[in-house]
């Protein structure tokens, strides 16, 4: 079965700003390269650690065109492309793509094949350039649901790239946050069992070691696409602080420059972790003034 049923040029002609977009370069060497862009952004501040990602909106994309959802997915494929080269470039350390929901089977069959299709020719295609970038690919979630040869190939990728050191690229496939969370109950009242772990030192530090994204700090910054504020069983426990970013734009739509904007917006945000700015600030000059800030408010 085609699922690259419209040439990519032609999708291309047809995105909603008529204008061209600085394509990943992974894909195309001779793509105009955005350096200065990049080192601007880079000098001006802080690089988020770890970027979440939403991509939501590929049908909308395609039904506004008259296209089949599909092209849409086809199309959001350049986006993913585009952001990871990007991500990578600027030093962002972990990337989470919510590629593949749990909820997402629910979908008419027919489109659930062609995106498992489309997701294993990525990676087919892909891998390599990612491998020679030095990314690393990791995945989380249901991977036993996922076809056997889409799960055989992410395997060989994650083990291809085990050792990179640059982008840790996380592919959330039939994942979701409760299936996440459901699990690391099993797994911890597994340990309760055999004498591994007393239920009595169980805190939320011990949690996150039994989640997929174990090793992997909480995302910092989370963008959605498509305008929907909603986390969709996403990292549920992850993004307790992370800092949330929504954007109109279709993912298909989103690319580097819509990247860079988010993460602008990130930098103007005062993230307090539950404290008060004062403590931040204080906090930001050592921990002896935290302590001489927290004294001064609660007595000696
Ligand atoms: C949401 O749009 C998108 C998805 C469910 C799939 C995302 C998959 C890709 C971009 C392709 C493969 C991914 C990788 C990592 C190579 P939607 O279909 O829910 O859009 P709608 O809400 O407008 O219907």
């Amino acid at each position: 079965m085609a699922y690259n049923i419209i040439p990519k040029k032609k999708i291309r002609e047809m995105t909603d700003e008529g204008r061209s977009l600085p394509v990943g370069t992974l894909s195309d060497p001779s793509a105009p390269d955005d350096k200065a862009v990049r080192d601007a952004l880079k000098k001006s501040g802080e690089i988020p650690k770890h970027i979440a990602i939403i991509m939501d909106g590929n049908g909308r994309w395609a039904k506004l065109r008259g296209l089949p959802r599909i092209a849409g997915h086809t199309e959001g494929v350049e986006s993913v492309r585009d952001v990871v080269e990007a991500c990578g470039q600027l030093g962002v350390e972990y990337l989470t793509l919510y590629a593949f929901s749990t909820e997402n089977w629910k979908r008419p069959k027919e489109e659930v094949s062609l995106l498992m299709r489309l997701l294993l020719k990525a990676l087919q295609d892909e891998t390599d350039r990612l491998n020679t970038n030095n990314v690393r690919i990791r995945a989380i979630g249901d991977l036993d649901a996922l076809p056997a040869e889409v799960g055989r190939e992410l395997r060989d990728d994650v083990e291809k790239t085990k050792t990179n050191t640059g982008l840790t690229l996380i592919l959330a496939l039939s994942y979701s946050g409760r299936w996440d969370l459901t699990r690391a109950c099993r797994r911890m009242a597994d340990d309760v069992a055999t004498g591994k772990l007393h239920a009595a030192d169980i805190t939320d530090a011990t949690i996150p070691l039994y989640l997929s994204t174990t090793g992997v700090p909480d995302p910092d910054l989370l963008i959605r696409t498509s305008g929907e504020f909603r986390i969709s069983n996403f990292l549920l426990w992850q993004l307790a602080y992370t800092e949330i970013f929504i954007t109109q734009k279709h993912w298909p739509s989103f690319r580097r420059d819509e990247l860079y904007a988010a993460i602008t917006d990130y930098r103007g945000r005062e993230r307090r972790f539950g404290m008060v700015s004062e403590q931040l600030r204080a906090k930001e000059s050592g921990g002896g003034s935290l302590q001489r800030f927290i004294k001064s408010v609660t007595g000696p």
